[in-house]
């Protein structure tokens, strides 16, 4: 498996941080096939949620992420990556090819993402009531911007009163479609020896309807008396400048670089996707934020105490072989 001039055991860890991305209810969505001369990435099509994301646009936001972590990777073992995006027939099927475009020396920035890639953890605790600073936020409103994207910071009451109400009416719309709620119920709750979804340890606790956001429900345990959600968490809708596949791929490395700045300023992170998954809602949304920019999709920033990680399939299990036909 040794490749871009790199040996086996780089190959392997480097794949090993790209799989350590988020994915949409830790599907986690990637395959990789591994050439003397280039890392391919490709979606696999056996992880689609066909209901919860019918047009495969945060499989490729989570393949994107996949993507951010698999250069930061390639970056710290001195291969400076040569990405390819949607490269076409010379990759069938494949979302990104990397290559070997020279050798680098990581900067200083780059480790410290490099570091929180296994720290990042999607945190669905209530947080503390304590304000992320101005210097944090221009942190992230950056970090978008340097993977060609936008973060849309939500500050005014209006702007967090109408997200707040695409939220609940994506959420309602989600609660009465069964196949949404069966691709949910799949990946929650107790799944021995399971290597992907959510386990009770990461669900958070349980939504109540007095919430002022509608979360998701991944059957976390009932909260005590008292301890509810915060009350002013920072809201932002990361963007991308075009619809389609490459604003999805290009959305998902911005965030995972949102997320992993996040990470090295002491951040928690979760996710309030369901206005970008129902595409009425998901237009009005976009309509409401100028009607150039595409949401992508919705976290809530802040501070909270440590939760432990989810589980993940085994390089092994992500390898598509040289003579398997490419997945499409
Ligand atoms: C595109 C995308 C959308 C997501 N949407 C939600 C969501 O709406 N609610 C939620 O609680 N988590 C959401 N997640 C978080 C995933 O469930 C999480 O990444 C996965 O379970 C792996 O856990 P980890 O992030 O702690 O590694 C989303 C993740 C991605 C990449």
């Amino acid at each position: 498996m040794a490749a871009l001039g790199l040996g086996p055991a780089q190959i392997e860890s480097a794949l090993t941080a790209a799989s350590l991305a988020p994915s949409v209810h830790n599907s986690q969505p990637w395959r990789f096939r591994v050439r003397r001369d280039r890392v391919e990435l490709h979606p696999d099509p056996s992880r689609k949620l066909a209901a919860t994301d019918p047009e495969d646009r945060e499989l490729r936001l989570s393949c994107g992420a996949a993507l951010f972590n698999l250069r930061l990777a390639l970056q710290s073992m001195g291969v400076r990556p040569l990405v390819s995006m949607l490269p076409g027939p010379d990759a069938p099927g494949a979302l990104a090819v990397v290559r070997r475009g020279g050798t680098m020396k990581p900067d200083d920035e780059s480790r410290a993402l490099l570091d929180a890639i296994p720290r990042r953890r999607t945190n669905r605790r209530p947080f503390l009531e304590a304000a992320v600073d101005p210097r944090q936020r221009h942190a992230l409103v950056r970090a978008a911007e340097l993977e060609r994207s936008w973060l849309h910071v939500v500050t005014t009451p209006e702007d967090r009163a109408l997200l707040k109400r695409f939220v609940q009416q994506a959420h309602e719309i989600q609660l009465g479609d069964q196949g949404v709620q069966a691709e949910l119920a799949a990946f929650t709750g107790d799944r021995p020896g399971a290597t992907d979804g959510i386990p009770p340890a990461s669900a958070g606790i349980r939504p109540e309807l007095q919430d002022e956001w509608a979360f998701r429900d991944f059957h976390g345990p009932r909260r005590h008396p008292g301890k509810d959600y915060e009350s002013d968490p920072l809201v932002v809708v990361l963007c991308s400048f075009y619809d389609g596949p490459l604003g999805d791929l290009q959305a998902g490395q911005a965030m995972q670089r949102v997320l992993l700045t996040a990470t090295t300023h002491g951040l928690s992170a979760s996710f309030l996707s369901q206005p970008v998954e129902v595409r009425r809602v998901r237009e009005e949304l976009r309509r409401s934020l100028g009607g150039m920019l595409v949401p992508q999709t919705v976290l809530r920033l802040g501070f909270s105490t440590p939760v432990p990680p989810t589980p993940r399939r085994s390089v092994a299990e992500l390898l598509i072989a040289s003579e398997e036909p490419a997945p499409l």
